[in-house]
C-alpha cells in the first residue's frame, strides 16, 4: 500500500490533534498514513503524498515545519502536497495568510497556500507565560473548525483515490 505522511509542528498540541484527525480521515479511505512531528521526519522520500501543518505564532509558522519544507523542497515539488495551519483565536475564522517564506515555498513546491483551521488556547494546554496569560483572557477557547478539517481531509482522500 502507498503511504501518506501527515507532518505537523506544534507548541501546545492543537496542531497535532488536527494532524491526527486528518490522518484518521485519510486512513478510513484505505490509505496507510503516518503522523509525525515535522522535526522527526528524516525524509519525505518514502511517501506518495505529504500533508504539512503548523501552528501560527506572531504571524509565523513553527520553524520545524518551515525547515521540513526547505529540506525537502525538491522532492516535495514532485509529490502532491497540502498545507494547513492552526490559528487564529476567536469565533470568527478569518483565513490567515501564511508568512512570505511559506508562500514562496508553497509556490516552488506547487502546493496551494495553507488552509486556515482556527486555533486553540486554553488554561489547561497553554505553554509559557504569555500564552498562559492570554488563556485567561477573551481569546481563550477552542476555535478549530472540525467540519472544515473533515471536509478538507476527505478532499485529499478522494484525490488520492482518483490518482491510484
Ligand atoms: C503568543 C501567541 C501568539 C499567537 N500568534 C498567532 C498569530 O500570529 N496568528 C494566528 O492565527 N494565531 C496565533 N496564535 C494562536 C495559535 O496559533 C493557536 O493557539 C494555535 O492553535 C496553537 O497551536 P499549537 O497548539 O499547535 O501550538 C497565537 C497564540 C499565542 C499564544
Amino acid at each position: 500500500m502507498e503511504e501518506i505522511l501527515v507532518a505537523y509542528a506544534t507548541k501546545m498540541g492543537s496542531t497535532r490533534e488536527i494532524a491526527e484527525a486528518i490522518a484518521e480521515r485519510i486512513r478510513s479511505a484505505a490509505h496507510e498514513v503516518t503522523v509525525q512531528e515535522a522535526a522527526l521526519v528524516q525524509s519525505v522520500a518514502p511517501y506518495k503524498a505529504i500533508v504539512v501543518g503548523s501552528a501560527l505564532y506572531a504571524g509565523r509558522w513553527h520553524r520545524e515545519a518551515v525547515k521540513l519544507l526547505k529540506r525537502n523542497e525538491e522532492l516535495l515539488s514532485r509529490r502532491p502536497v497540502w498545507l494547513f495551519h492552526s490559528g487564529p483565536l476567536g469565533a470568527e475564522l478569518t483565513p490567515q495568510r501564511a508568512p512570505k517564506v511559506v508562500r514562496e515555498l508553497a509556490a516552488r513546491i506547487g502546493a496551494d497556500e495553507p488552509v486556515t483551521f482556527g486555533g486553540r488556547l486554553t488554561p489547561e494546554t497553554a505553554v509559557g507565560f504569555i500564552a498562559k496569560k492570554m488563556a485567561r483572557g477573551e481569546m481563550a477557547g477552542d476555535f478549530r473548525d472540525w467540519d472544515k478539517i473533515a471536509l478538507w481531509a476527505n478532499m485529499i482522500a478522494e484525490r488520492l483515490v482518483a490518482a491510484r
